[in-house]
């Protein structure tokens, strides 16, 4: 199974995608299973039992989702997971509005209140040394699979800002990808975030260089989904030149475009 010329394009020009049904039902629920078993034990977080055990790895490594995105990246280049974080969001408590500053858009231009992965925390930052505020650029793509519905906005959702990446690759261009030593710039986007709704097996793809977040959870369900940063074959040799050029691990991608 391969994404088509249209998803590919979609993909280029708004850095993300939605598949539905990508997962197999069958697979969500013993997932879903795993999960509320260690939460039977008093695990909250983390999942560090579960999370390199096949009921969560062939979410990716043993369904539509791999070869979807090794169509992106070309053939043979995206490697095996070997763990996935399972990400629950827990409901805010009764009565918490359903709105979320860190989404709110003044505009224009739109400024985010999302982040890229990999930059250590502004905590971290003005708490403290050299290496707590360090940056990485370690993974190539997110693949997002939720594991029950989302049916709504501020229901938890993986949420993203359409275009980002390409701003962000703009920016690094223009200032360096050393800004991030500072933590996630403020940035002008051109539209603002589109929080994601699914259910239960659909799968969301997005470009690392995308702007993100989670939104808040002001539904009565908790959020199940597991996350998995994949990566290029290539990626160590690859490491921070891709802040710049952004399509470098996307062969895919870019027979398309060219
Ligand atoms: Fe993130």
């Amino acid at each position: 199974m391969e994404l088509t010329k249209s998803q590919k394009m979609e993909f280029y020009r708004e850095g993300f995608l939605k598949i539905e049904g990508a997962v197999p039902r069958v697979m969500v629920a013993a997932a879903r299973q795993a999960i509320n078993a260690e939460i039977g034990k008093g695990t909250r977080h983390a999942f560090a039992d579960i999370r390199a055990m096949p009921v969560i790895t062939d979410l990716f490594n043993e369904t539509p989702v791999f070869a979807l995105l090794e169509s992106a990246l070309g053939k043979g280049n995206l490697q095996c997971q070997s763990n996935g974080a399972v990400k629950l969001n827990y409901p805010a408590g009764v009565g918490t509005p359903q709105r979320d500053p860190q989404l709110a858009t003044a505009g224009p231009p739109l400024r985010t209140g999302g982040h890229l992965d990999g930059i250590a925390k502004a905590r971290d930052f003005l708490r403290g040394t050299a290496e707590e505020s360090g940056y990485s650029r370690d993974f190539t793509a997110f693949a997002v699979v939720y594991l029950d519905d989302v049916p709504a906005s501020y229901c938890g959702n993986f949420t993203v800002w359409p275009k980002s990446h390409h701003v962000m690759e703009d920016v690094f261009r223009e200032k360096g990808h050393e800004i991030l030593l500072n933590y996630m710039p403020d940035v002008s986007v051109p539209e603002g975030p589109v929080q994601l709704t699914g259910e239960p097996g659909d799968l969301i793809l997005a470009h690392h260089q995308v702007i993100h977040t989670a939104a808040i959870n002001a539904c009565p369900d908790i959020r199940y989904a597991v996350i998995f940063r994949a990566r290029h074959v290539d990626i160590g040799k690859n490491g921070m030149d891709v802040f710049t050029d952004i399509w470098r691990e996307w062969d895919g991608i870019r027979a398309e475009i060219a």
